[in-house]
């Protein structure tokens, strides 16, 4: 206590007076003279880029084992002034679970993080500090015929994930993880806990896409778990350019959408050095299929609905549905022995990162194709990945003003433009990010328009941000805003003046009030 900032010591004695006695909250905050401090800060830290010794660090960070220390630190940070980031799994692309630029606090939800799954309604309770592996995992230890449609990535934290949509290779026939909650609990601006009767269905309409970190701290969701057969198939096909990548993927605009919704192909584009053979830079297209069938069916109805592809058996493995999340998520097609890895929070590889995303409405012509093939050849760049996600089928059912997510009917897939590097090196990092802004650019010609619609998720501050000091007018924000949610909006922004007209959950892309 005595190494604390003076004019933040009664912050520290306001904590134990709102939380319960029977959790000392003192078991759970780190301030920077616990020697725990770097270790907890850094353990949930995804991107490099904003793991510098000058980014600016918290006063404290509290891991809550219990709601009430949610709830004190919500109070506490309100009435002393101090600014809130929730980390759930810290893989937000900006870094804002973790950094701010005023005094703040970081509430880390790495113990909050149980789940429980009710194979008789085929529903489950999951905290938000819970990674998509653990709950891919505890669903599989119940039943091999339930599933639950999120990303890809088995660290990502499921905070902020549904918290921002959510999409994996189930999109095509269940939409996004957000559109399959149910129920949540909630700590808003004054500290009071909530289920979503409490809240009232304005505020869960809000939490379900509108990105985190701007209407509360969701503690916990309840979420449909849905049917998938006792097997799938999987399938990852490699085409480059000296085959015919280039007129398979120019069709693919044309068919991938329209697919049964049983089929998810999606294509993911790399290259830069980690593809560099024999000197040359190879560039190459990676097809990525889901299939909620027998392989045999799926050759069958891709040989027919699309034959440029000529997908092949030998390409394809038939296995359970959660196994099919560790393989995907690993990139090594083969059958794996233990599931155990979809328990691990940590990475393989730490970077630093940077993404952008766009959306496609009309198929892009070849040569746009075989600019961005040209583009992932040069430059000394180290890991360039394009990912491509076909929308369609169930997102085309569902309306634009179903969640805040609005991207829905109309769209025929997703890009992601996504650069890793080693290291902290800045002209690594100028590299790297013109590279991403280049190829943006680039893209101008060929993509939504007014807006150019972006994806919250993967969170890109080169769109817009709020103010760092001060209010940011709607107007503004507007900016970003009608690009991640469209007409949504303004909801988004009439939620927020509901529930927290002093903009308490604020940051660099937080929903303003009016
Ligand atoms: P993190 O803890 O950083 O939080 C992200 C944002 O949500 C922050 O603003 C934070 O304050 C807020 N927040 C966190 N917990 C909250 C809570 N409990 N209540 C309220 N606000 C909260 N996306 C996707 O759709 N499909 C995919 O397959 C992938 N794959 C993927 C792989 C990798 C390696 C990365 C780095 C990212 C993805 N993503 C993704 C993007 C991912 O969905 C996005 O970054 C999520 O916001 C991450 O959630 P975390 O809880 O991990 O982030």
């Amino acid at each position: 206590v005595s190494a604390f900032p003076h004019e933040h010591q009664n912050f520290l004695h306001c904590l134990p007076e709102h939380s319960s006695k029977s959790y000392p909250i003192s078991k759970v905050v780190y301030t920077p003279i616990n020697s725990s401090y770097s270790s907890v800060l850094n353990f949930s830290i995804r991107n490099f880029r904003f793991s510098k010794p000058e980014t600016p660090k918290p006063l404290l960070i509290i891991t809550p084992s219990h709601v009430s220390h949610i709830q004190a630190a919500v109070i506490c940070s309100k009435s002393h002034g101090l600014q809130i980031r929730t980390r759930s799994g810290g893989h937000d692309y900006e870094g804002l679970s973790y950094v701010a630029y005023r005094p703040f606090i970081i509430v880390d939800l790495i113990n909050i993080r149980s789940i429980s799954v009710d194979i008789v309604n085929n529903t489950a309770w999951v905290e938000s500090g819970a990674t998509l592996g653990e709950l891919y995992y505890r669903i599989g230890e119940k039943s091999r015929t339930l599933a639950f449609p999120a990303g890809i990535c088995p660290t990502v934290g499921v905070g902020g994930h549904f918290s921002g949509g959510g999409y994996g290779f189930l999109l095509r026939k269940y939409g996004l993880a957000a559109d399959n909650v149910i129920d949540a609990y909630l700590v808003d601006a004054n500290g009071m806990a909530h289920d979503r009767e409490s809240m009232g269905e304005d505020l869960f309409w809000a939490i379900r896409g509108g990105g985190g970190g701007s209407f509360g701290i969701v503690v916990a969701w309840k979420v449909k778990l849905v049917p998938v057969p006792a097997l799938v198939t999987i399938c990852s096909t490699i085409k480059n350019l000296e085959g015919d990548a280039v007129k398979v993927i120019h069709q693919w605009q044309y068919v991938a959408n329209k697919l049964h919704e049983d089929i998810f192909l999606g294509i993911v584009l790399t290259g830069g050095n980690t593809s560099t053979q024999g000197g040359i830079k190879k560039p190459t297209a990676t097809f990525y299929s889901l299939f909620l069938g027998k392989v045999d069916e799926l050759v069958a109805t891709l040989s027919t609905t699309f034959p440029e592809f000529g997908l092949i058996k030998k390409d394809c493995l038939e296995v359970r549905w959660i196994e099919s999340t560790l393989i995907i998520a690993s990139g090594v097609f083969q059958t794996v022995e233990s599931l155990k890895p979809l328990l691990n929070r940590t990475p393989s590889t730490i970077d630093s990162t940077k993404i952008k995303s766009d959306y496609i409405k009309k198929p892009i012509p070849k040569a746009a194709i075989e600019g961005i093939w040209q583009r992932l050849k040069a430059g000394d760049i180290e890991a360039p990945q394009l990912v491509f996600v076909p929308y369609g089928a169930r997102m085309s059912q569902i309306s634009e003003s179903e969640t805040p997510f609005s991207h829905r009917a109309g769209y025929l897939y997703k890009i992601g433009y996504m650069v890793g590097w080693k290291g902290q090196n800045l002209k690594a990092k100028n590299r790297h990010i013109s590279w991403t802004r280049e190829l943006y650019e680039y893209m101008t010609p060929f993509v939504s328009k007014s807006p150019r619609t972006a994806y919250v998720n993967y969170r890109d501050l080169d769109i817009g941000s709020n103010n760092k000091y001060g209010k940011t007018s709607y107007k503004q924000a507007s900016i970003w805003g009608l690009k991640y949610f469209g007409n949504n909006f303004k909801r988004l922004v009439y939620v927020k003046n509901k529930v927290d007209p002093h903009d308490f959950f604020r940051h660099e892309q937080s929903i303003p009030t009016l």
